[in-house]
């Protein structure tokens, strides 16, 4: 009796979910549409601000350019690259912003009913709202929930899915939370699992690459993998002219330091320049000590002038800090400056072309990624000193070819003062005609032979 009660149940329930899904079921793709020319339609997800996804926004560029049809779907935040929003060949599609935390509300509490917020809007956009695609390309981190649905909809739609790599979220994570904590343990095996379901991988290294093919992630061999390292955006670009950066300077320079623009003109002054996201997982406090060290050395070094930029949530403890050193007399101000700002994207990359070195002070949380701010002081020709202690550093900063690496204080003190020196300076051209070599290496070409003809974007 009992038996036959479960069988009637289990095929009652069979019935209804066939009936649920032929009832609702997406389409299919099966085919490029009518009218289209290469046949390609690639829906692009981030789950993040676009405008603040450069690498997302060129993919979508290149695969525009090669005539595909693109969905850029993300939040709506900055404003996009302007190519993408006057692009015929990308549409735009903003999610719905998730609704914030409030203070009141522990994270673990918030963070399912967040999830099931983006859940939704994005299963009904993606799998209802959107016409199929032949592609899906997803980027990791973040990938809760985004891979789920996006392994789900290709499923169900016929649509091929590509993974692009650009970290780990549950490295991230255990930076913050520690690696013991449930949430990072879960993203770990999230990550690993659904990882392995999509058809394509793109990588930002070489080292990312190998470690996708081991465990715990463990991505199939004959799944194609192809390195993608990121590269500058156009705006980054060299000066052409001492008359160029003079100009620039003088637009650029903080109005508490324009006393100094002849004498950065003259290279009587360095400029040093360093951009932080003022979180605790960049050391910021490792530039200012060096920056100390560097004042005692004897004979005097040459004078500095240092440039932070960016905003985050620790800025204003260091910018006491700082001030606390210069009223100590251990960072005197003849020798060194520090100056913050937030500056226009443009004026940036002028910033950029503009100075002497570039201090980076990215420590990657996976071990294989690789700090976007060092592609874009290449893009402008700057040569940069940068934190080494992780296993894709090589793949962008050449030691002694476009920079030069340190991991403590007292390496970095040392570099700085080698370079600033006239004893250094043939070592800091040399350095700075090897980042302009880097830089000039730029995302269409490389794209165009790896992704596009792989994925058949690029007709042969
Ligand atoms: C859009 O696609 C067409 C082919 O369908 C191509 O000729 C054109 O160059 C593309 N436009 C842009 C701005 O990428």
């Amino acid at each position: 009796m009992l038996v036959l009660f479960f069988v009637a149940l289990a095929g009652l329930s069979s019935l209804t979910a066939l009936l649920l899904y032929l009832v609702f079921r997406p389409t299919r793709y099966d085919g490029p549409p009518a009218g289209s020319s290469t046949g390609v339609s690639v829906h692009i997800v981030v789950l993040g601000d676009i405008g603040r996804s450069p690498r997302m926004t060129y993919h979508a560029l290149s695969i525009a350019k090669h005539g595909g049809k693109v969905n850029l779907i993300g939040y709506a935040g900055n404003a996009p690259h302007p190519d993408v929003t006057t692009n015929p060949n990308i549409t735009l599609t903003p999610l719905p912003t998730p609704p914030r935390r409030p203070p009141s509300i522990p994270f673990i509490l918030f963070a399912p009913f967040k999830v099931l917020y983006q859940l939704y809007h994005l299963t009904r956009l993606l799998a209802y709202t959107l016409p199929p695609a032949q592609w899906f390309l997803v980027q990791n981190p973040p990938s809760i929930p985004t891979l789920a649905i996006a392994i789900l909809v290709c499923r169900l739609r016929n649509s091929k899915l590509i993974i692009d790599w650009h970290n780990y979220g549950w490295t991230i994570l255990a930076g913050t939370r520690g690696s013991s904590h449930p949430l990072v343990r879960l993203s770990k095996i999230y990550e690993c699992h659904l990882g392995r379901l999509g058809d394509l991988h793109l990588t930002v290294t070489h080292a990312m690459a190998r470690q996708l093919r081991r465990p715990p992630y463990s991505i199939p061999e004959h799944l194609p993998m192809l390195v993608l390292h990121d590269r500058p955006a156009a705006i980054f670009q060299p000066l052409p002219s001492p008359t160029a950066r003079e100009a620039a300077l003088h637009r650029i320079l903080p109005a508490e330091h324009r006393d100094l623009l002849p004498a950065l003109c003259r290279g009587d002054v360095r400029l040093l320049v360093s951009s932080t996201s003022w979180t605790p997982d960049e050391d910021f406090g490792l530039l200012l000590d060096a920056l100390v060290q560097y004042c005692s050395a004897s004979p005097p070094p040459a004078p500095v002038l240092a440039i932070i930029t960016g905003k985050g949530p620790q800025q204003s403890f260091y910018l006491t800090r700082i001030a606390e050193l210069a009223s100590q007399g251990r960072l005197p101000r003849e020798i060194v400056r520090v100056a913050t700002a937030f500056l226009p994207f443009e004026d940036y990359a002028a910033l950029l072309a503009c100075a002497d070195l570039g201090v980076c002070l990215h420590k990657s949380s996976s071990g294989v990624d690789l700090p976007m701010k060092v592609v874009d002081m290449f893009g402008a020709g700057l040569p940069v000193a940068a934190y080494q202690g992780y296993e894709s550093f090589g793949e962008l900063v050449k030691e002694g070819e476009n920079g030069r690496g340190f991991e403590t204080a007292e390496e970095l003190a040392g570099v700085l003062g080698r370079l600033f020196s006239e004893e250094g300076k043939a070592e800091l051209d040399g350095l700075r005609k090897g980042a302009v070599l880097e830089g000039s290496r730029r995302w269409d070409g490389e794209w165009e032979a790896s992704v596009g003809r792989v994925t058949g974007f690029v007709k042969s």
